[in-house]
């Protein structure tokens, strides 16, 4: 047998020693999270990937949709002239951004559009007014600016009859009045009605 004899490894320490019972038991547990821990990581690597195809397969299909904007009709119908009382109706605002004026002697529809920089006024029935929340330019019951950076009145849209006696308003065709242009359309046919 070798023994222990100046400084030398004997050949009892160098032999394999055998495992123990208790050593095997915490080697196979070991090796059990082990297989966990690399299973768990699989998940997560599939997961990713198969997230990450599912975000380009939504991309793909997006192409096949057309990137428009959906905006509701121009010309459309708001009913007789009796069906509005003297003043500001706001009924259309809402689906076709315009406000119903009617007059003792006329009716007119203003395009809901400062015409500063775009925004939509609201109207204050207790001033009287329309009030932009923009920049705070203020405009009369006519549409007409009178306070604020807005440089002109509201733009009126195109209305007339048709053969039922109905208002038919088209907010494509806008009559303007810049007075700093020198022009005003808003006594041009179209640009009212008379009632
Ligand atoms: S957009 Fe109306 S005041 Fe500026």
């Amino acid at each position: 047998m070798a023994d222990q004899t100046d400084g030398k490894v004997t050949q009892a320490e160098t032999a394999p020693v055998p495992p123990s019972a208790g050593g095997a038991k915490a080697a196979a547990e070991s090796k059990e999270a082990a297989g966990k821990i690399n299973k768990s990581r699989r998940r997560i690597v599939w997961a990713c990937i198969w997230g990450y195809l599912g975000v380009n397969f939504l991309m793909f299909l997006r192409f096949f949709f057309p990137r428009a904007l959906y905006e509701p009709n121009t010309i459309f119908t708001i009913g007789f002239p009796s069906d509005f009382s003297l003043g500001i109706d706001q009924r259309f605002l809402m689906t076709n951004r315009v406000w119903v004026v009617k007059e003792p002697d006329r009716l007119f529809v203003i395009f809901a559009r400062c015409t500063h920089l775009g925004c939509t006024p609201e109207w204050k029935p207790s001033e009287n007014k329309f009030k932009c929340p923009c920049h705070g330019s203020g405009y009369d019951s006519e549409g007409v600016n009178f306070e604020g950076p807005a440089p002109r009145p509201m733009d009126r849209a195109f209305v007339q009859l048709d053969p039922t006696g109905k208002v038919v308003v088209d907010s494509s065709r806008l009559y303007v009045d810049d007075p700093r242009a020198g022009v005003n359309h808003f006594n041009d046919p179209g640009a009212f009605l008379n009632v």
